[in-house]
């Protein structure tokens, strides 16, 4: 009896865990990251966005993922990637108080550069791998308000571009960096428990998405448009940066 009530709290207590998980989880059909066309029954993201004047979305696609993601023959292994990686040429963030691992960067690895296959402010946004089935060539672009090749505006504040010199460093070892400054950083397995994404095949490097979730709803985008989800964790952000968690996830200042 008492195993089993012991076994039904710790179920539980599980069961709440995993709900607030998934509550910080949100959902990319209400985010600036469904590009997918308005006014279909799936589509719940914002009426209008800044990166092309006055457009939206794709001229006609119901999917939601398939401007990144696809279930075979992905370009990228992964996580099943549909978009080609971009062929800009990155200028990369660095600075004389850097550790020798992070000054040495020199291209943005695999993880950021999805990122960047529509950041660049070049590649097209419509431009994807694989074709949804039934739309016909299997390469080719989705229609965007009725152009066929669509980059974000470069110099808008959410077009990060080619010259990465004045963004946050990525793209080395987080554990190497840390090793060598290990009163300032705080320990890899630290950093992941307090909600940070390390990636490629050591599960250690800093990417764009160490920070970012790309798939999190936070309520209002930067253009008002209400999306739904947590505001806090607004852009795209792993961890709120209420307070700077974010910041303190990583740096022990
Ligand atoms: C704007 C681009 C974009 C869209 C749209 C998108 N994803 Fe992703 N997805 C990514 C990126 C980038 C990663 C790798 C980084 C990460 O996991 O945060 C990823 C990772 C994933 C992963 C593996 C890692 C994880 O966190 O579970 C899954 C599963 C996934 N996406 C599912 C989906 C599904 C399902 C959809 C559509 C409902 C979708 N994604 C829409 C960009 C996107
Ligand atoms: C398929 C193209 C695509 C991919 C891939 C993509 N994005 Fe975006 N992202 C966009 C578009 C379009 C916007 C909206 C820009 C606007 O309206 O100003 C956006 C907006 C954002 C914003 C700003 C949101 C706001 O409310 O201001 C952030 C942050 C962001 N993306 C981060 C990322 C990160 C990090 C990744 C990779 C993990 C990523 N994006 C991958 C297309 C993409
Ligand atoms: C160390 C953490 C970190 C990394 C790494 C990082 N970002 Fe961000 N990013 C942030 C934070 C925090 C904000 C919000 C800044 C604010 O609102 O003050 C942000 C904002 C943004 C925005 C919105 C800019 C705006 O002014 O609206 C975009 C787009 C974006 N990031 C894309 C990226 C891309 C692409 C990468 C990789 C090349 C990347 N980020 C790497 C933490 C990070
Ligand atoms: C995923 C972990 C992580 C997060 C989150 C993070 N940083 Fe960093 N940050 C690093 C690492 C690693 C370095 C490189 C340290 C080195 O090489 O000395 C760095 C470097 C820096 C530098 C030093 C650049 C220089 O030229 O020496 C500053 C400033 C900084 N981060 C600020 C921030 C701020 C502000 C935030 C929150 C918005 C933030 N970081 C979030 C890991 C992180």
């Amino acid at each position: 009896m008492r195993k089993t009530i012991i076994t039904s709290v710790i179920g539980l207590l599980l069961m709440v865990a995993a709900s607030l998980a998934y509550g910080a989880s949100g959902n990319v059909s209400s985010t600036l990251h469904n590009l997918s066309a308005p006014g279909t029954p799936f589509y719940k993201g914002p009426a209008a966005r800044a990166y092309y004047a006055g457009s939206v979305s794709s001229g006609g696609e119901t999917q939601v993922c398939v401007f990144c993601h696809t279930p075979h023959n992905a370009a990228i292994g992964q996580p099943l990637w549909n978009r080609a990686t971009p062929t800009s040429t990155f200028n990369m963030y660095t600075s004389a108080s850097l550790t020798s691992v992070a000054r040495a960067v020199n291209a943005p690895g695999g993880e950021s550069l999805m990122c960047l296959s529509c950041h660049d402010g070049v590649s097209a946004l419509n431009v994807v791998h694989n074709m949804p089935t039934g739309t016909g060539t299997p390469a080719g672009s989705l229609t965007i308000a009725g152009s066929n090749l669509v980059p974000m505006i470069s110099g808008l504040p959410t077009t990060i571009g080619k010259d990465l010199t004045n963004d946050h460093p990525i793209s080395f070892s987080y554990a190497a960096a840390q090793a060598e400054t290990p009163t300032k950083l705080n320990d890899i397995n630290t950093a992941k428990l307090k909600g940070i994404r390390f990636s490629g095949p050591n599960g250690d490097m800093i990417e764009c998405s160490s920070c970012h979730d790309p798939h999190v709803a936070y309520g209002n985008d930067s253009h008002g448009n209400s999306i739904g989800g947590d505001p806090s964790l607004r852009p795209f952000l792993r961890v709120t940066n209420n307070g700077s968690q974010l910041c303190f996830a990583c740096h022990n200042k």
